[in-house]
């Protein structure tokens, strides 16, 4: 038993306009009702495109739902000349608690370097949201046994010029590239490995109080039928959920199948 509150994040990728999100998300409020939960049981977040932020916003402060939102991705610059880029100051404005940065899909579509996503997670810290930093292997990398190591130096290449300050509160999703979208899950097996694997590595390098309280995520097909035997293993404290957050009866599925572990 440990003090850290399971996050199960639904990244919804390119999926879902402003008015498809908000029928998503009071779908998904209204198949959580009877679950009654609240901060001590887990905290529920949607992460939808950019597009339906104010949407989900306007949703959720209006009707006073309990769940937290974010953006999957954030610019590195301040505000200014730099078109098409979305700033953290504006994402903190709308009320995002989250970003999701270095995704796989970004860091393969975009070519963003781990150096590009060490300069989103200051901007996102500076802008006071939490950063979620997906890392994870190929399956080449998987297949030869680098995985560990391979994952840990992407980790640390991220996280490099940060001390532990800085990094309270920080999320670390474990995302192996394998198990995106594929229907593949790492076994439960595999994801507590890595992620006992990034906690030690956090306490050498940090310290034992941010290993302890930093919330390490697994995501990679986790479905509601799934993601009790995950969340299960002492190291991972949630799910960052793709395909099934997109529904919100699914998600809502999976986010009780979670805490009922
Ligand atoms: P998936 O995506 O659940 O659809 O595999 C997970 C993710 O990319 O975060």
């Amino acid at each position: 038993m440990n003090d850290r509150t399971l996050l199960l994040a639904g990244n919804w990728k390119m999926n879902h306009d402003h008015l498809e999100a908000i029928s998503a998300v009071q779908k998904l409020a209204w198949a959580l009702e009877d679950a009654k939960l609240d901060d001590s049981h887990c905290e529920v977040v949607v992460v939808p495109p950019f597009t339906d932020i104010r949407s989900v916003q306007t949703l959720v402060q209006g009707d006073k739902l309990w769940l937290k939102y974010g953006a999957q991705d954030v610019s590195q610059h301040a505000p200014g000349a730099h078109t098409g880029e979305i700033a953290a100051s504006f994402l903190s404005r709308l009320g995002c608690s989250y970003v999701v940065i270095g995704h796989s899909e970004r860091r393969a579509d975009n070519h963003e370097t781990n150096e590009v996503v060490a300069t989103k997670i200051k901007a996102a810290l500076s802008a006071e949201l939490t950063p979620i930093l997906c890392v994870g292997e190929s399956l080449e990398q998987r297949q030869e046994k680098s995985h560990v190591e391979f994952t840990l130096g992407q980790m640390d290449e991220s996280l490099a010029g940060f001390d532990a300050a800085d990094l309270s509160g920080l999320v670390i999703a474990y995302e192996p590239v394998w198990a995106i979208g594929t229907g593949e899950t790492a076994t439960a097996a595999d994801a507590a490995e890595m992620a006992s694997a990034i906690r030690v590595r956090l306490g050498e390098k940090y310290g034992d109080a941010l290993a302890q309280t930093t919330r390490i995520l697994y995501g990679g097909s986790v479905k509601a039928d799934n993601v009790a035997e995950i969340v299960a293993s002492a190291d991972v404290d949630g799910a960052l959920v793709g395909g099934a957050s997109l529904s919100g009866p699914d998600f809502a599925a999976l986010c009780k199948a979670a805490v009922a572990k």
